[in-house]
């Protein structure tokens, strides 16, 4: 069972699980696939057409075309979030997302599970932020861009190159800072790999060095294979 609010707008072509919340004035359209028990707010929009110059737009709200959008299980998004169609490939977004009142998630990008997207965070096309990132108040990333796994964006920052797992970054342009302690604390690295994390994402601002240590530290190389695979 689902509980949709008699306002809202759910298409021909959604498909939905079980146990998900659609609040009033949500618009679902095109080819969207969510999973269960999310929770989606009041003025949500999901897969709406990507936003590209020259896209065909369609005639009719029941034929949103496009690359889908796919949405796991247990996310919360907020009031008016904005989830675009895809482009190229599909929009997706994992599990356990909490995506705050605002954010936008433009077409073709790829969000990993227990992402936290505060409000009015927005993403350009193609951005993939990959797990247990958190992308602070009203944070902007460049199209194309990689957000590593456990990444911690300052509130306001634009991120204009790929961040690699586990740092910390802030500013306009956004610039590694340290490392976030919080989360590779969580993923249950040690206090001394913690400590030197942190000292090399402080020594070496490019982030080389912490990566390198990273990718031959036991329990967080897999963040940086992942980290890297995505960057293509
Ligand atoms: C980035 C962040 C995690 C850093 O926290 P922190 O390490 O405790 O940082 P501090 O408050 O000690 O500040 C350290 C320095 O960074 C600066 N700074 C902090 N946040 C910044 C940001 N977002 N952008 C640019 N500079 C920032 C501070 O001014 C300070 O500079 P100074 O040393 O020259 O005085 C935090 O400031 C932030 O932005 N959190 C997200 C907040 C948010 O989105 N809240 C909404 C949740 S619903």
């Amino acid at each position: 069972m689902n509980a949709i609010h008699p306002s809202a707008v759910v298409g021909p072509e959604v498909t939905m699980g079980t146990g998900n919340v659609i609040g009033p004035f949500a618009v679902l359209v095109g080819r969207v696939e969510l999973g269960d028990h999310n929770w989606i707010g009041s003025g949500v929009t999901i897969g709406a057409p990507p936003e590209v110059r020259g896209w065909d737009h369609p005639t009719s709200w029941d034929s949103v075309d496009g690359g889908g959008v796919q949405i796991g299980h247990r996310n919360v998004l907020r009031e008016g979030c904005q989830i675009h169609q895809g482009w190229k490939a599909v929009t997706k977004l994992g599990d356990d997302g909490f995506i705050m009142n605002q954010v936008y998630v433009a077409h073709d990008c790829r969000l990993g599970s227990h992402v936290t997207m505060a409000s009015g965070a927005r993403l350009a096309g193609h951005v993939v932020v990959q797990d247990r990132a958190n992308l602070g108040m009203g944070a902007l990333v460049h199209q194309r861009r990689v957000i590593g796994a456990g990444v911690m964006v300052g509130m306001g920052s634009v991120v204009t190159r790929d961040v690699p797992p586990l740092a910390l970054v802030m500013g306009n342009p956004s610039r590694i800072s340290r490392s976030n302690r919080y989360q590779a604390e969580r993923i249950g690295l040690s206090a001394e790999d913690c400590d030197r994390l942190d000292a090399a994402y402080r020594s070496d601002l490019s982030g080389v060095v912490a990566v390198e240590l990273l990718a031959s530290t036991a329990g967080a190389s897999s963040l940086v294979e992942e980290w890297v695979s995505a960057r293509g």
